[in-house]
């Protein structure tokens, strides 16, 4: 496993691959055009838990070289966010990342990845002003500008990023397309530990009661799968989920919720409240954050159109 901290190094190691394949052997003349060499990327801010891996392992899966970038972006993080904080264990995640059979691993400085005052922002409209983006003003604008960065830095042919962060997926697929970025967006499902909480770099921050608690953000998000799945209940309204899921998380005295919200998912529309589940033309998701004292926690459940019956 190659181990880069500079931009330049980082290019030079992802050429070699390109030019000379996993094994150093200069590929055949004529083999590219057969199936050439394609580059997987798996972005992350570290602190490497099963979640990250699961990247890892599909891009491992896809992809002949795969690349894993580890880098705590200052620029999404708000001015009372959790960045000094924010958790780091770099010989941990060099462990992880050489047991997934990574290739190339990028560890930039803050300096080596804004070397300048930088004037340039990418910012996706609209889809970032709700969820999220409502409670986190400039946090998308910080994601799409560093994951436009680290794309023109590694030229990845394929990117995997985690269902998790359902809004960010669907802000970089947007991101993507607009600017016809040569890259296609790998959206990959959520893991969870075995009692439902999703994984979470940030776990590490909750007490032991705040952790059992936690337990209402998924607990809500079965009972939605189990309505979505029941053909008698999926004549449920938008209104009838919402208030599902809110009483499900209130019954947690430590929860305090930050948004419930169900929304058309990619295009991140909101819904009518008397709206019939089974009358929703596309995909639906719905996305919690709610804080455990000062640990924001997010999770979300995507139901596919087809996933729902239709109500006769
Ligand atoms: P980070 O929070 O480290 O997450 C890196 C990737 O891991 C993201 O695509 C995220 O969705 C995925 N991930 C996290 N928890 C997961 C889980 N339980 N199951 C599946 N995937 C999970 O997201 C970021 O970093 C940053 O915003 C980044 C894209 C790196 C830009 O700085």
């Amino acid at each position: 496993m190659i181990i880069v901290r500079e931009v330049a190094q980082l290019r030079q190691a992802i050429a070699e691959r390109r030019q000379f394949g996993a094994d150093g052997a200069k590929a055949e003349q004529g083999s590219a055009a057969i199936r050439p060499h394609t580059v997987g990327f798996v972005p992350t801010m570290g602190y490497l838990h099963e979640g990250h891996a699961s990247l890892m392992q599909k891009a491992r899966e896809m992809a002949d070289t795969v690349v894993l970038s580890i880098f705590v972006n200052p620029i999404q993080f708000g001015p009372n966010e959790d960045l000094d904080s924010y958790p780091r264990d770099e010989a941990r995640d060099l462990e992880v990342a050489r047991r997934e059979g990574v290739d190339i691993v990028f560890l930039p400085t803050v300096a080596e990845m804004y070397p300048q005052p930088t004037r340039t922002k990418i910012r996706v409209s609209a889809l970032t002003d709700r969820l999220c983006g409502a409670s986190r003003p400039g946090h998308f604008d910080g994601v799409t500008t560093v994951v436009a960065k680290l794309f023109n830095m590694v030229g990845p042919d394929l990117a995997f990023f985690g269902m998790k962060d359902a809004q960010q997926v669907a802000v970089l697929q947007q991101m993507v397309t607009d600017l016809n970025m040569n890259v296609t967006i790998v959206p990959c499902p959520i893991v969870r530990e075995a009692d439902g909480l999703a994984l979470s770099s940030r776990n590490v921050y909750l007490s032991a009661e705040q952790r059992e608690q936690a337990l209402v953000l998924s607990q809500s998000l079965r009972k939605v799968r189990e309505v979505s799945e029941d053909d008698v209940q999926n004549t449920f309204t938008i209104r009838q989920l919402y208030q599902m899921v809110e009483t499900t998380i209130t019954s947690s005295p430590l929860a305090d919720i930050d948004y419930i919200e169900i929304l058309t998912f990619p295009s991140l529309e909101p819904l009518l409240p008397e709206q019939r589940l089974s009358d929703v033309e596309e995909d639906i998701i719905v996305a919690l954050a709610v804080k455990f004292g000062n640990t924001r926690l997010i999770d979300n459940i995507r139901i596919q159109k087809g996933e729902v019956l239709l109500h006769v």
